[in-house]
């Protein structure tokens, strides 16, 4: 029966994650996968998820079924979260899905449901998922400019141009802070632009939400977000918990969609209940449960603030510190962009045989279009992650 399918190529970025492993090199040091790392190495539980998950412990009575949508204070709480006072509760339809990835999943399906002749634009570069999910849906994909590869900024100039031409109902998928895989983020004026031209051409953003608290700061990192919902009639949401709340594996994440209130938000609502109940009947809970109590308990809040700008300020300090270590090595600045970036991700101007060279001479481990993750970086790491990168991309 499968003798006329072939596997799909490998995952990019967890594809070299076994070869890690097997490394028997005691310096080599995982830039990979998307993870916070602590000086120590470690990917960490954090205090007030924990402390939370011992208050279900304690307090939960049950595990039975919940709505298709999952749980309201959760949905609720990430919406205030991320939106702020932007938009009216009354316009904003929100189910919890799968993680943020299934976010984004159920958001593309009902843009098929929807036009199925939408063309849905991903930057160039963006997560490979944006694309693959696309494609697997059968959705056409249009690309737009984002990188400028001289001064690893954002390529202001051809992404707008690339954007003015999207048409009525296309879908134009951004990344709110921390883009992923580039580490260049948008200002409020590319937003403000942005904006515009979801105005003019009647395309609808679909903002993914994946790093919120990892650049600059919670609302700093919505800022951009807020000001699009504020403007467009109709804006697409999804929003993962796997990151910011530490909680990769219990795949908490929420699809907002804020649109005219009434009978539209309504069927809104509707189509996005029935796409978690033919999906998955029931998004998982427990990751869900342990947001919902730190967004809503005081002290717990508190302690994930602290611990999220610890977070955050460890990533920026990775950055200052290999900048500075490859401006020693090299001479030059033009590693400058490092400490300018935002969130885990920058991606790294060089071949995939210098990747190559990375990992096999240096046991530096980068995902093969050269993206590094900022937060598997230690400061025992640093120095050898600078050396092997300034003889290798000399
Ligand atoms: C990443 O980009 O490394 C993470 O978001 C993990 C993933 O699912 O790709």
């Amino acid at each position: 029966m499968f003798e006329t399918l072939t596997a799909p190529a490998p995952d990019k970025i967890f594809q070299l994650t076994g070869q890690f492993a097997a490394d028997p090199r005691p310096e080599k040091v995982d830039l990979l996968v998307g993870l916070y790392r602590n000086a120590d190495g470690v990917t960490p539980v954090m205090a007030a998820v924990k402390e939370a998950e011992r208050r279900i412990l304690d307090t939960q009575t049950t595990k039975s079924y919940l709505g298709f949508a999952g749980d309201a204070g959760f949905i609720n709480g990430m919406r205030d979260l991320i939106l702020g006072d932007a938009v009216p509760e009354a316009r904003v339809a929100g189910c919890a899905t799968v993680g943020g990835t299934s976010a984004v999943r159920q958001i593309l399906e009902l843009v098929r449901t929807l036009s199925p002749d939408a063309q849905i634009w991903v930057s160039d570069p963006s997560w490979p998922i944006h694309a693959g999910m696309t494609d697997h849906l059968g959705l056409a994909r249009r690309g737009y400019r984002y990188l400028d590869r001289d001064s690893n900024g954002v390529d202001r100039d051809g992404m707008m141009k690339d954007l003015r031409v999207a048409r009525a109902g296309d879908v134009i998928v951004l990344h709110a802070c921390c883009h992923n895989p580039t580490g260049a983020d948008l200002t409020l004026a590319d937003w403000d632009e942005v904006a515009g031209i979801c105005l003019e051409t009647g395309a609808i953003p679909l903002v993914d939400m994946a790093y919120q608290g990892f650049g600059t700061g919670l609302d700093e990192d919505a800022a951009g977000t807020r000001l699009v919902a504020r403007k467009v009639p109709t804006l697409f949401l999804a929003a993962s918990c796997s990151k910011n709340f530490g909680l990769y594996r219990d795949r908490a994440g929420v699809a907002l969609i804020a649109t005219t209130e009434g009978a539209p938000r309504d069927a809104a609502q509707g189509q996005l209940t029935a796409m978690n109940r033919n999906s998955f009947s029931f998004p998982p809970d427990h990751g869900a449960r342990a947001v919902d109590m730190i967004l809503h308990d005081d002290g717990l809040r508190q302690m994930w603030d602290g611990e999220l700008t610890e977070m955050r300020e460890t990533m920026a300090r990775n950055r200052r510190s290999l900048a500075a270590a490859l401006r020693a090595q090299t001479g030059s600045d033009r590693f400058g962009f490092l400490a300018a970036h935002q969130g885990m991700f920058s991606l790294i101007p060089s071949t995939p045989d210098q990747v190559r060279a990375l990992r096999e001479d240096h046991a530096v481990y980068l995902v093969g279009d050269g993206r590094m993750n900022v937060a598997g970086l230690s400061p025992g790491s640093i120095p050898h992650v600078a050396r092997a990168m300034a003889q290798v991309l000399a």
